[in-house]
C-alpha cells in the first residue's frame, strides 16, 4: 500500500512533484479524482479565498465539499484533533484544516488515513504558495532564475513561499526590520531545496531588479496583541510606487490578501497596473485542483 500523501508545508513536495502540481494544475480537462467523495474543510479562522478555491476546486474533481468551522467540532476541546480527524476521514476522501496552531495540523496528518492539507497554520501557507508559482510561471513562462523580493513580515505566506521559491529555482530575498526575522530553522528549512534566502534589512535592497514583489499584512490572524509595535516596526516597509520603481521592467506585485491598504502596500500598487492579485486569487482554484489530484493519485 502506497503511504498516505499529505501538504503541509510545501517541501512535503519534491521540486519534481511541485511541477507536477504546477502542470495538473493548468490541466484543461481535469480528473474526477473525487467522484462520488467528500472533502471535509475545517476552518479554526476566517477564510474568503482558501474556502472557496477549496469547495470549488474539490467540486471540479467531481466531489462533494463539507466546511465546517472550529468551534462546530471543538478541536481539543469538544474532542481532541486526532479524533476528529480518524472520524472526518470515515466520510471523506481528503481533510483540509486552517489552524491556528501548526502543531495541530502536523497531529491530524500523523494519524489520518487520507491526505491532509494544511490551508495556512500560524507557520505556513502551502496553497498560497502553489497559487503564487503559477503566477509567476503564467506571467513570466519560466520561474527559475526569476527574483522574488518579499517586503514586510516573515510570516507564514513569506516562508512558505520561500520554501516554493527555491523548490522552483527562483531567487528569493526578504527586506524585514531587525527582530523580524526568519530564524536558523527557517533558513536552513529553506536552504535545504537547494536555494537560500537572502534577508536584508533595507526593502530597496530586496527589491532592486526584481521580477516579483510580495507582501502581505504585518499583523496575521491571531496575532492581533503585537498591532501596536508592529506598526512602529514595520513602518517604512510599505510597497509603494517608488519601491515598485527599482523592480526590474515587467515585474508585478502579489499579495495573497485580504490587504490592507496604506499599510503594508500603497492602494495604487495594489490596484495598479503591475498588480496580478486577481490573477492570483484565481489561481488558488486551479492550484487546489492540481494539488489534490496529485494527492489523491500518489496515496
Ligand atoms: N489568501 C488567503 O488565504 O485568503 P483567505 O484568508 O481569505 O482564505
Ligand atoms: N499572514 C496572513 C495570511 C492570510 C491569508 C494571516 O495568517 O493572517
Amino acid at each position: 500500500m502506497k503511504p498516505v500523501r499529505h501538504l503541509i508545508e510545501v517541501d512535503d513536495l519534491t521540486a519534481a512533484e511541485l511541477g507536477m502540481v504546477l502542470e495538473l494544475s493548468a490541466d484543461p480537462s481535469p480528473s474526477r479524482a473525487l467522484e462520488g467523495k467528500g472533502m471535509a474543510l475545517l476552518f479554526e479562522k476566517p477564510s474568503a479565498r482558501t474556502r472557496h478555491s477549496m469547495e470549488m476546486a474539490v467540486v471540479q474533481l467531481g466531489g462533494h465539499p463539507v466546511s465546517i468551522a472550529g468551534d462546530e467540532v471543538g478541536i481539543d476541546e469538544r474532542e481532541s484533533a486526532e479524533d476528529i480527524t480518524r472520524t472526518l476521514a470515515c466520510y471523506h476522501a481528503a481533510v483540509g484544516a486552517r489552524v491556528f496552531d501548526h502543531a495541530v495540523v502536523e497531529r491530524m496528518a500523523a494519524v489520518s488515513p487520507v491526505p491532509v492539507v494544511n490551508m495556512l497554520s500560524d507557520q505556513a501557507h502551502p496553497l498560497q504558495a502553489l497559487a503564487d508559482i503559477l503566477t509567476v510561471e503564467q506571467v513570466f513562462g519560466e520561474i527559475s532564475g526569476r527574483r522574488i523580493a518579499y517586503v514586510g513580515d516573515p510570516n507564514n505566506v513569506a516562508r512558505s513561499l520561500a520554501i516554493a521559491a527555491g523548490l522552483a529555482g527562483a531567487e528569493f530575498v526578504m527586506a524585514s526590520p531587525a527582530g523580524y526575522r526568519f530564524d536558523a530553522v527557517d533558513l536552513n528549512r529553506i536552504a535545504n531545496t537547494g536555494r537560500e534566502a537572502h534577508v536584508v534589512e533595507d526593502p530597496d535592497r530586496a527589491v532592486d531588479g526584481a521580477h516579483v514583489v510580495y507582501t502581505d499584512v504585518w499583523v496575521s490572524m491571531g496575532q492581533e496583541a503585537e498591532t501596536a509595535e508592529k506598526m512602529d516596526a514595520f513602518v517604512r516597509y510599505t510597497v509603494d510606487e517608488r519601491l515598485m520603481s527599482r523592480a526590474a521592467p515587467g515585474a508585478i506585485f502579489l499579495h495573497c490578501l485580504p490587504a490592507r491598504p496604506g499599510l503594508e502596500v500603497a492602494e495604487g500598487v495594489l490596484y495598479g497596473p503591475q498588480s496580478r492579485i486577481w490573477q492570483q486569487a484565481e489561481n488558488r482554484m486551479h492550484a487546489a485542483r492540481g494539488l489534490l489530484t496529485f494527492l489523491l493519485g500518489a496515496s
